[in-house]
């Protein structure tokens, strides 16, 4: 595929004629632009953990798509035998990682829609129709996000991004970068730094290979280089995703992004998390009750270096996600509109119960 067409391509998609889920190996990326046709639960699983397919909202579509794709090639017979295998299936893939909350959203909504008995075949169709369901109001979700936050923006921006919360993270447009492949759309220039993003530098290889797609004027920084970057005056907005954001605001996204709060405090420039509700878990009073990924050490030592980088044996600490205190959180850039603090009494309006079921 050329490299140029990543975003005509949707991240995550359905092959109705051969039944597989499709995804592009974000491993490979930005050398290779690889698609995957995947059909096997363990195959799956795997593209899910070693971030294959990654960015909190596409590994909930990728898990719905999964499932179906799972099931319809099982080998059940009745209602009792599918249950039996959907149960063990959708265990397995909301095991593979724990921090997005998208991951369970998706997977419970497939089992509340096979709640109501039925033979295989109807159950599957049901799964079918649900799967695309979700892929469908990911894209009408990310396109309200980037409507919203481009009236936050002007011509000629600067504006600094962590990680990759674009169309690669979710199935088409992005939640952060969504207001700015939108603008490109309605004729805007920004100017973008993205921060490298370590140790897999998501920024780096992802978000600057989808902006320069989309024709963007794209810096890297090193996730150390965010403090010069502000101190010089380059960027007026900060955009980030996230992966779970608890009821009073706290929200846990890719490690950095905190630093990066921090920083945009201190030198007065706004920071917004871009939130489709499907990340907002009511559940979760704080970001202290959020669980966070921890990764394998060679993430830091050795991947992306020709050779290790660091001591044979050295200890690593290898959060993947870190939480950000609401009070440095400017705004919620949501599929609703955007929300100011105090935070919870709006996700509560918005969501309108006090649970956190679906988004009314
Ligand atoms: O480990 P990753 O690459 O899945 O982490 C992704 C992020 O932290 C994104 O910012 C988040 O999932 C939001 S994606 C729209």
């Amino acid at each position: 595929m050329s490299k140029a067409n990543i975003l005509h391509q949707d991240t995550v998609a359905l092959d109705e004629q051969t039944g597989a889920l499709i995804i592009i190996d974000q491993t490979l990326l930005p050398g290779t632009v690889k698609l995957l046709s995947l059909t096997e639960l363990a195959e799956i699983r795997e593209a899910i953990y070693l971030l294959r397919v990654r960015g909190a909202p596409a590994i909930g579509v990728a898990a719905a798509i999964g499932l179906y794709v799972v099931m319809l090639h099982s080998a059940a017979k009745d209602e009792a035998a599918f249950r039996e295998a959907f149960a063990a299936a959708k265990a397995t893939l909301a095991a593979a990682r724990p921090t997005a909350v998208n991951l369970c959203w998706a997977l419970e909504r497939m089992e509340k829609a096979i709640k109501r008995g039925g033979t295989p075949n109807e159950l599957l169709a049901r799964l079918h129709d649900e799967a695309l369901r979700i892929r469908d109001e990911d894209v009408r979700v990310c396109r309200a996000i980037g409507e919203n936050g481009l009236t936050l923006l002007k011509d000629g921006d600067g504006v600094l991004t962590h990680c990759n919360a674009g169309q690669l993270a979710t199935v088409r447009y992005g939640t952060a970068l969504a207001p700015i492949h939108v603008g490109v759309e309605k004729g805007y220039h920004f100017k973008l730094f993205t921060d490298e993003t370590r140790p897999l530098l998501q920024g780096a290889r992802l978000s600057a290979y989808e902006l320069m797609a989309d024709g963007v004027d794209t810096t890297v920084i090193c996730d150390n280089m965010a403090s010069q970057v502000m101190k010089n005056g380059w960027v007026q907005a900060v955009l980030v995703g996230c992966d779970r954001v608890a009821a009073n605001g706290d929200t846990a996204n890719k490690i950095g992004t905190s630093g990066v709060a921090v920083l945009a405090k201190h030198y007065g420039v706004p920071f917004y998390v871009c939130a489709p509700f499907s990340t907002i878990d009511l559940r979760v009073k704080t970001g202290g009750d959020i669980p966070i990924e921890e990764r394998p050490g060679e993430e830091v030592t050795e991947m992306w270096y020709q050779k290790p980088m660091a001591p044979q044996g050295v200890k690593v600490y290898n959060p993947a996600f870190d939480v950000t205190e609401h009070e440095l959180i400017t705004a919620f850039i949501t599929e609703r509109g955007v929300l100011y603090p105090p935070f919870e009494p709006g996700f509560r309006k918005a969501f309108g119960s006090s649970e956190g079921e679906e988004p009314v």
